[in-house]
């Protein structure tokens, strides 16, 4: 979590900073800030909010005017969001910005306090600044930053800049992302390729424990002995289109918008002759045919899409499959090992805990597959094969593209899987990959409803707490939905499977509590139209998500949404369904006065546990 930046280069760094920072918002938006050489003097500009509160700040104390310097969008771990608790933070002749935990800052500090250093804020990140000093002499940056990096423990990524050297930045990494925009005569750094994408393609992906210093030649690396090092330039696949909201009010209505589009492109990726073809990540059919069980790992959004899949692959290829909360499965002590195959599920790439897991997972010797949104993230390299999703850069803090996107891949691995272990013949292999190449059109008639969806949204206006309700594939779609409905509404919402509401739930079913039922499934529509009756019997107002023809009895629903699927299998209408679900959050949020793409609290990116 939090967003870093960095420039060098002609323009106005303020401007550059600034641009850099709005696309990391999503990271931590509790409080941001800027340090800008002006001249030979730095001029730090911080404050507590949104970066709509920069700017005012800005506009009150002055844009700092030079070509040099580094920014930070926070969310807050150690002390409040305030102005003193921003980033960046000074100590002596250091200012830096930090992502990520310091774990053993409380010793630091002790021991920096013995030196005669003062702090000003709550925060782990400032001992770093104030470290750096300390080891700070014969005007050698590198040295500085080599000795603190071998006392630090946890996870950083630094944006630096030393008073002395006006014309430097200087960065380095372990644990937490850090990207290096190349481009002519200026150099970046950043959280996440979004922040330079408007100025570079190009960039170097600094490693663990490596550092960069950029300066008017240019960027260089160094280990972490401070021995210069080669990297790679690549380019990057992503447009700065796809980081705006072109035209749309949030990025997340732009998100929802683009589902057809990116699901479409992540199965084009992987189906080739129409079937499923893992074979270019090393995923061969004479793996899958060794598999004796699956776990998945995941957090939030990813491991719902991950709940999706295990119904899937049960289904067709009759492997168990347990579904795992990341942050559960890293302390459980798993029986989890060869034979096993886990996979991880992360748009960012990023999530502490699931790489955690991953880890883990690998030392047990389970073999490891990722399915990651950000190609060039930790987990996408860390796993043994990765599938990467093609949703292009979410921006949103509730996740929507990508977990379709999850859900469209995660579909053609149960599908190759039930093929690889002769549980269905290619003629089925090729009639399932089909319906699911259909999907973006139902997706796209699903978006079509949006003022539908709005109207729903508008009946929940007044509502406190709800729930939803569905089975099998509909129950696992309904965690979504009350997920993502919850986290930008703040509305008290809770998912439950249709026939276990009636164990304990059903006394908080009263007058008017809406219940949101998802009844697309066929095999068990009798039984949800049943537990919809139960509670309607109790006063409950239903919404109900179901195909056009579907009937109910007098009475039993007040609103429901009609869907055309145009004959997909059941299996897969999840992903035209969620869209729904996204919009009625969506506009919920939108007319409770939330923003839908900050809600309060949270962060997108889970980098610590
Ligand atoms: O980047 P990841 O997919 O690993 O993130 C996992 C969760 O933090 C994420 O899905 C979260 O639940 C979203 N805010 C939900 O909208």
């Amino acid at each position: 979590m939090c967003g870093i930046v960095g420039y060098l280069g002609s323009r106005d760094c303020t401007s550059v900073l600034m641009d850099g920072l709005e696309k990391l918002e999503y990271r931590g938006y509790d409080s941001a800030g800027i340090a800008v050489f002006e001249g030979k003097e730095i001029k730090t500009v911080k404050t507590r909010g949104k970066l709509s509160a920069m700017k005012e700040k800005l506009e009150i104390e002055g844009r700092p005017i030079g070509h040099c310097g580094i920014g930070h969008t926070r969310w807050a771990t150690h002390g409040e969001p305030s102005d003193v608790n921003s980033h960046p933070h000074s100590n002596g002749r250091v200012t830096i910005v930090h992502n990520g935990i310091i774990e053993n800052y409380a010793e630091l500090k002790e021991f920096l306090t013995e030196q005669g250093y003062t702090f000003l804020s709550q925060t782990d990140s400032e001992v770093v600044a104030c470290l750096l000093d300390y080891y700070y002499s014969e005007r050698n940056p590198g040295r500085a930053i080599t000795e603190t990096i071998k006392e630090l423990r946890g996870s950083y990524a630094l944006g630096i800049i030393f008073k002395d050297f006006p014309e430097r930045v200087y960065a380095a990494r372990r644990g937490s992302p850090l990207i290096v925009g190349v481009g002519e005569g200026e150099s970046f750094i950043a959280s996440d390729i979004p922040a330079f994408l408007k100025y570079t393609k190009n960039y170097v992906l600094l490693e663990d424990n490596e550092i960069v210093r950029l300066d008017a030649e240019g960027a260089k690396f160094y280990d972490v002995h401070g021995i210069p090092i080669k990297k790679e330039v690549q380019t990057a696949e992503w447009d700065i289109e796809q980081a705006q909201k072109c035209g749309f009010p949030h990025y997340m209505l732009k998100e929802i918008h683009e589902q057809p589009d990116v699901v479409q492109k992540t199965l084009d990726s992987l189906v080739k002759d129409g079937v499923p073809d893992f074979s270019e990540i090393g995923l061969t059919d004479e793996m899958l045919r060794g598999v004796h069980r699956v776990f998945i790992v995941a957090c939030g959004t990813a491991m719902h899409a991950g709940i999706i899949a295990r119904y899937a692959i049960e289904k067709l290829a009759r492997v168990p499959v347990t579904v795992e909360i990341a942050s559960e499965f890293r302390y459980m002590e798993p029986i989890v090992g060869e034979g096993d195959l886990v996979i991880v599920v992360s748009q960012s790439g990023e999530t502490a805990d699931t790489k955690a897991g991953l880890e883990l997972a690998k030392s047990l010797g389970a073999k490891t597959l990722a399915v990651v949104n950000v190609k060039y993230s930790a987990i996408a390299r860390e796993a043994d094969m990765c599938i990467n999703t093609l949703a292009g850069p979410e921006i949103a803090v509730a996740s929507t593209k990508a977990y379709s996107v999850q859900i469209a891949s995660l579909y053609l691995l149960a599908f190759r899987f039930a093929y690889a272990r002769g549980i269905i013949l290619e003629s089925e292999l090729k009639r399932l990959t089909a319906q699911l190449c259909k999907t973006p059109d139902a997706i796209r008639r699903v978006i079509a409803q949006e003022d539908e969806c709005q109207f729903i949204a508008s009946q929940l206006i007044n509502t406190e707490t709800l729930f939803f309700i569905g089975r099998g594939f509909d129950y696992a779609l309904s965690l979504e939905g009350s997920l993502k409905l919850k986290e930008i509404t703040y509305i008290h919402s809770e998912a439950y499977a249709a026939g276990e509401l009636k164990h304990g739930t059903i006394s908080l079913i009263e007058h008017n509590v809406p219940v949101i039922t998802v009844a697309t499934q066929s095999k068990v529509l009798e039984k949800t139209i049943s537990n919809m009756e139960e509670v309607k019997a109790r006063g409950a107002f239903i919404i109900a998500l179901c195909r056009r023809e579907t009937t109910f009895a007098e009475g039993t629903v007040d609103l429901r949404l009609n869907f055309d699927f145009g004959g997909l299998d059941d299996m897969l209408v999840p992903l035209p369904t969620v869209c729904a679900l996204q919009l009625i959050a969506y506009y919920s949020s939108v007319l409770r006065g939330n923003d839908p793409d900050k809600p309060r609290n949270l962060a997108k990116s889970v980098t610590t546990e």
